[in-house]
């Protein structure tokens, strides 16, 4: 946690830089962490703490299931998403954590999920299914 506060200086500019950061090491950003954080940065726990809440890349627990992170907007619902995500839960049961986000960027290209930093497009049924069990 030290380290990752040593590499932003203390300004609030720096607090989604801190926060993913320490998401990407620990996995979650915890109570300590948000402690720390709001020293470093001069604000209160409960602004570091809103802020975790409001952004859904944040969690507060850790959760070591792999993620599949699924849109869930418009125009992949427009292009088959509901039928995706019916069976994306099934596919991952409580194995895999399949997290709903609203927009991926490639709307024409949908439905559309992300694995870690990898977009995957155009996704039908046996796609998401056959991504899920490779997880
Ligand atoms: S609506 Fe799904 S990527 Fe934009």
């Amino acid at each position: 946690m030290a380290e990752i506060l040593a590499r932003h200086a203390p300004s609030q500019d720096a607090l989604l830089p801190i926060l993913h950061d320490v998401q990407a090491r620990f996995g979650h950003v915890s109570i300590e962490a948000i402690h720390a954080i709001a020293l470093h940065l001069n604000l209160s726990r409960a602004e570091v703490s809103g802020v975790v809440s409001f952004y859904r890349d944040f969690r507060r627990t850790a959760d070591k299931r792999p993620t599949i992170r699924l849109c869930r907007a418009e125009a992949c619902q427009a292009r088959g998403g509901e039928r995706v995500a019916e069976h994306a839960e099934r596919a991952a049961g409580q194995r895999v954590r399949v997290e709903a986000v609203y927009c991926l960027g490639l709307c024409a290209a949908g439905p559309n999920a992300m694995i870690g930093d990898q977009l995957h497009a155009r996704l039908d049924p046996a796609r998401i299914t056959a991504l899920i069990d490779g997880l």
